[in-house]
């Protein structure tokens, strides 16, 4: 659903100067969705956004396979990068207490005329508030900056501190109602297995650093063996390791006539990973989301699959 007042703000000249091309209808192969394509009418024009497919976690809940990243999208760039992500089409976006952009996330989302139900928002708690009082406190102030009755999706962004004593947090808020599924980011195949050893709710998701340079297979084939959604962080490496400009995945894009970012996210996509694509610029942001008019071949995929380091390109994360 798309509410008027938000639609009132798209304006049919911007969006088409803008490059994206969208199609009517399409069928996101693999993922069995049909209908990609909401139309949206305006007092004047008739015209279409993309509407994102989604996946359905373990407990049900339907999430956006392609969301916005937000990690520095903080202040009035923020504000202005979110309203036009809004208008463009996205609508699960990725926030996280440290990042301090969990206010501009609900300022916007409050602004946009768009209903509340129509988001997927996922945020992150910090190491600093791990333990089951400090969750409890931590989860209260970031749905007040959230302006949000509740959350979708709420992570253990790393696993450091009390994750027990969290987890049992976050079970109890999610019985209450207040968080629709909870899950993990950075979680080790050990530190799953220890978390759901000790857990009544099984975590939805874990979110890991995924891109073509350390593409993540064995971590996938088991969270795929507990019913657990896979959630790609920094799905371009951030730009490191010179995916932009990689030969080998400019090749496949030529045969598409997509670029390096739109084949990297539809790879993802294929592998059945949600992705959440970070750009503050709305030229990228388009780009980003005109991924469901094609679709790569099984040799496409294997020529992605050798781009593989298996190592991680954010070692000062570690
Ligand atoms: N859970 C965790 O521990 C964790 C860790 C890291 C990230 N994350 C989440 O994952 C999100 C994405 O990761 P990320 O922010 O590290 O990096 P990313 O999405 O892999 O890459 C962002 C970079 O790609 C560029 N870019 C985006 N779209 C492009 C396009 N179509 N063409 C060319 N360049 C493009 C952006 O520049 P422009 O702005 O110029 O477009 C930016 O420099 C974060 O925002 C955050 O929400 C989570």
């Amino acid at each position: 659903m798309i509410n008027k007042n938000n639609t009132d703000k798209i304006k049919r000249r911007e969006f088409l100067q803008s490059g994206a091309s969208v199609a009517a209808s399409v069928m996101l192969s693999g993922l069995g969705v049909t209908d990609l394509f909401a139309a949206v009418h305006t007092p004047h024009n008739t015209y279409s956004v993309p509407t994102i497919p989604t996946i359905t976690l373990n407990n049900g809940i339907r999430m956006p396979i392609l969301g916005y990243g937000t990690m520095t999208i903080e202040g009035s760039k923020g504000e202005r990068c979110i309203a036009d992500a809004i208008s463009i089409g996205y609508r699960l976006f990725d926030t996280a207490t440290i990042y301090g952009t969990e206010g501009v996330v609900g300022k916007e989302i409050a602004q946009s005329g768009i209903q509340r139900e129509d988001f997927f928002v996922t945020t992150k708690l910090w190491v600093d508030d791990s333990g089951y009082d400090k969750t409890k406190k931590a989860f209260e102030r970031s749905l007040s900056k959230l302006r949000m009755e509740y959350v979708d999706l709420y992570l253990i962004h790393r696993p450091r501190g009390d994750v027990k004593g969290s987890w049992k947090a976050m079970e109890e808020l999610h019985k209450e109602g207040r968080i629709k599924a909870i899950g993990v980011s950075n979680f080790s195949a050990h530190q799953f297995d220890e978390l759901i050893s000790n857990s009544t709710v099984k975590p939805a998701v874990n979110q890991i650093e995924t891109h073509a340079f350390f593409q993540q297979h064995k971590a996938q084939d088991a969270l795929r063996h507990d019913s657990v959604q896979m959630e790609a962080w920094s799905p371009f490496a951030g730009g490191r390791n010179g995916l932009f400009t990689n030969k080998t995945i400019a090749a496949i894009g030529a045969k598409h006539k997509k670029t390096n970012a739109q084949i990297s996210l539809r790879w993802l996509i294929q592998r059945g990973i949600v992705a959440i694509p970070r750009t503050s610029q709305k030229a990228h942001m388009i780009d980003n989301i005109n991924i469901f008019d094609f679709e790569l071949d099984e040799s496409d995929m294997k020529t992605l699959a050798a781009l593989d380091l298996n190592v991680t390109q954010f070692p000062e994360w570690e």
